[in-house]
């Protein structure tokens, strides 16, 4: 099978890792509009028109499933995308959810929720995980972690020091969903700055996990991964080379 990868941009490489990791599909074709990159700051409508140039987009290869590996895109614009779409249309946001609902049982417990400007605003985790019966929710917009990822910082003290400016007033979380295709790069920075507590959300793990549960097939094949970008494909393509 071969499913499509759609990301704002080189972030959505994380999903595409879990996938090259856990191979359900033999072909994996990923798209990142690095051309528009940042979505996280763009209104819902604007969004929303990415998502669906991205299923013209797809039109192209014959895919059998897309995951939208984009959190941003995951809140706005599934609904409109799975109209277009010809094959099913998967986002990161309900494996997010489902996956933190079976790692975290009791209902009170902390739950940080980490995202773009736009995901924050959509307000999408925040009612899914209410609906569950999940009280204690705290929401961060973390948009300047994006840019401080795509430089390559995954450690050291300018991403200690973006950490402690956006969570410096908070308690110590059970678990943090990290609502952005790029936080799981960062993932051991933020472990250590709570010193190791909290479970993390990684969507990568989590579509896995949840396409599995949807029957979705183990393959013991090593997927093939072509990869597309709307601009600067060899920046793109140096990224992949270090995060692959
Ligand atoms: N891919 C986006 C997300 O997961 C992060 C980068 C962006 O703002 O486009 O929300």
């Amino acid at each position: 099978m071969r499913v499509g990868v759609f990301d704002s941009g080189a972030g959505g490489l994380t999903v595409a890792k879990s996938l090259l990791e856990n191979p359900l599909f033999e072909e994996i074709v990923y798209y990142g509009d690095t051309a528009r990159v940042p979505y996280g700051p763009k209104d819902s409508n604007t969004i929303i028109r990415y998502g669906l140039e991205a299923i013209e987009f797809f039109n192209n290869f014959d895919i059998d499933v897309l995951i939208t590996a984009c959190n941003t895109v995951s809140a706005y614009a599934l609904n409109d995308m799975r109209q277009k779409a010809k094959y099913p249309v998967y986002g990161v946001i309900e494996p997010g959810i489902w996956a933190l609902a079976n790692k975290i049982k009791r209902q009170d417990a902390n739950i940080l929720i980490i995202g773009t400007r736009a995901t924050i605003n959509s307000g999408e985790y925040q009612k899914n995980l209410q609906n569950l019966g999940f009280k204690n929710l705290t929401s961060i917009q973390t948009g300047m972690l994006v840019p401080i990822v795509e430089e390559g910082i995954l450690e050291g003290p300018v991403l200690d020091e973006m950490l402690n400016h956006y969570f410096n007033s908070i308690k110590t979380p059970d678990a943090i969903i990290l609502g952005c295709t790029h936080f799981p790069l960062i993932s051991k920075a933020i472990k250590n700055y709570f010193n190791s507590r909290p479970v993390l959300i990684h969507s990568g793990e989590a579509i896995v996990e949840y396409l599995l549960h949807k029957g979705y097939k183990k393959t013991d094949k090593k997927p093939e991964i072509t990869i597309y970008a709307s601009d600067n494909v060899e920046g793109l393509r140096n990224i992949s080379k270090k995060w692959l």
